[in-house]
């Protein structure tokens, strides 16, 4: 059986997650999921029908509906969408449908990095790799965590085993740089055992 490799990236928004993600998934030549577009992509649905953020089965059948596929960045990348993501994201039957698509997308050979919030706690628990990555208040400057922290079902927190990678003094290449010695740390031990 060939092992389906995972790493899990979750951490508040605009900490830097989406693009270390993006490296990394093509360094070791694995799929990539920005799972926020899936919830985005819930809210888009509801913003363009005129439906209020609240009507659960609304969204629900929104999030069916998801195309993993066909997401959209230049729709969905929009403030505002975001805004509106994390306000369908406190519910516990939209998040059961999405998780559901992300499982089965991290399950494809070779596997996987996802990208999001809940990826190390509740969406991979078993990732080979987990990484939470943070930075300061005043780099991030998003309002949208506090729902994402403070939210009963899947909150955003760093998973026990997560390692923490704070990017506030980091550019881009550091941090990815920071990333791969966590990597391929992890490859070499696995490799000698
Ligand atoms: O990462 P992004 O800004 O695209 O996420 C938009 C919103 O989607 C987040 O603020 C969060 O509420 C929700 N989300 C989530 N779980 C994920 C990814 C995103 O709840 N795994």
């Amino acid at each position: 059986m060939t092992h389906v490799f995972t790493i899990a990236i979750d951490g508040p928004a605009g900490a830097g997650k989406g693009t270390l993600a993006r490296r990394l998934a093509d360094h070791y030549r694995l799929n990539l999921l920005d799972t926020g577009l899936t919830y985005r992509a819930v809210a888009h649905a509801l913003l363009r029908l005129g439906l209020p953020l609240d009507n659960v089965s609304a969204a629900e059948t929104a999030a069916r509906q998801v195309d993993l596929a066909k997401l959209d960045r230049s729709v969905l990348s929009a403030h505002a969408v975001g805004e509106a993501a994390s306000k369908v994201a406190v519910f516990p039957s939209v998040r059961r449908v999405l998780v559901e698509k992300q499982r089965e997308f991290a399950k494809a050979p070779p596997g996987a990095v996802l990208d999001g919030r809940d990826i190390g706690t509740v969406v991979c628990p078993d990732a080979d790799i987990k990484l939470y990555v943070t930075a300061s208040a005043e780099v991030r400057a998003e309002r949208r965590d506090e729902r994402d922290m403070g939210r009963a079902d899947s909150p955003l927190k760093p998973a026990a085993d997560a390692h923490l990678l704070d990017t506030s003094e980091m550019a881009i290449e550091a941090a990815f740089l920071a990333a791969r010695a966590i990597i391929d740390d992890v490859l070499a031990k696995r490799n000698k055992a």
